[in-house]
């Protein structure tokens, strides 16, 4: 049975994740920073729950010492943040765009090198992270979201060094685009949940390592850099 652990898996896109790995028989690691609160994660079957607060490096450290070694087959650094997205420029502030660098760029990165050991002991050998059509500097037209949109090109840099640094071991580190989905996130506008992660799915258990570098959207096409 392969392994997929997913970081923020208590409620939103990470939950949906959980749910639908879950139901089709994988073995389910669902990260949360409040287990005990995290009730529809801990009722799926072959789920497991573990705490994690990913900008904590002590926390990513007990995650890694209580798996001891199993092996992960896919990572999905899912955990992100989007704070005060319609800031103009003179609202964005230094405390916001270096909080967003932090859990939407840095975070995933300490994550996956944290985890890379039992990544490596895996058959698929697969790092993913949620990047956004937000992240796209080329398919930018749309003046708003600096600080997230920011977070997630420094995302989709480190990960696509990642994928560079990491496919000679054979690990494909790829991005993921959802789309704009239904979620606490956007005050629940956009795709139904199901819909984004049933085609996310689908392109996680398609992926080789030629994908490695990809940014790919639910929807199986690839977001311009
Ligand atoms: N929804 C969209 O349209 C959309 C579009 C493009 C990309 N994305 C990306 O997809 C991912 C999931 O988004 P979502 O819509 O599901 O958001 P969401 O409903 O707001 O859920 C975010 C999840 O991340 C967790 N999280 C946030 N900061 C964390 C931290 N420091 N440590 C551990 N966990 C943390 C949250 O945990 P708590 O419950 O403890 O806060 C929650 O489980 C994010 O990376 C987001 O940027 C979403």
């Amino acid at each position: 049975m392969s392994t997929v652990l997913i970081s923020g898996a208590n409620r939103g896109i990470g939950l949906e994740l959980a749910r639908q790995f879950a139901t089709d028989g994988w073995n389910v690691i669902g990260t949360a920073r409040e287990p005990g609160a995290a009730l529809g994660l801990a009722g799926l079957p072959n789920t497991r729950v573990l705490p994690l607060e990913v900008t904590d490096a002590a926390s990513i450290g007990a995650l890694v010492t209580a798996l001891d070694g199993e092996p992960i087959d896919v990572l999905i650094a899912n955990a992100g943040i989007a704070i005060n997205l319609n800031a103009k420029p003179i609202e964005v502030t230094r405390d916001d765009f270096l909080a967003l660098q932090e859990t939407n760029g840095f975070a995933p990165l300490a994550l996956a090198a944290a985890l890379k050991p039992n990544i490596l002991a895996s058959e698929r050998k697969i790092a993913t992270a949620m990047s956004s059509l937000m992240s796209s500097i080329a398919a930018n037209d749309w003046g708003t979201q600096y600080t997230y949109r920011a977070s997630k090109t420094a995302l989709n840099a480190l990960w696509r060094q990642l994928a560079e640094a990491w496919r000679t071991e054979g690990i494909t580190c790829t991005l993921l685009r959802p789309g704009l989905v239904a979620t606490e996130m956007t005050g629940f506008n956009g795709l139904p949940v199901e819909v984004s992660v049933r085609g996310m799915k689908a392109v996680i258990e398609g992926l080789s390592l030629p994908d490695g570098g990809r940014i790919i959207g639910y929807d199986g096409t690839d977001v311009p850099w």
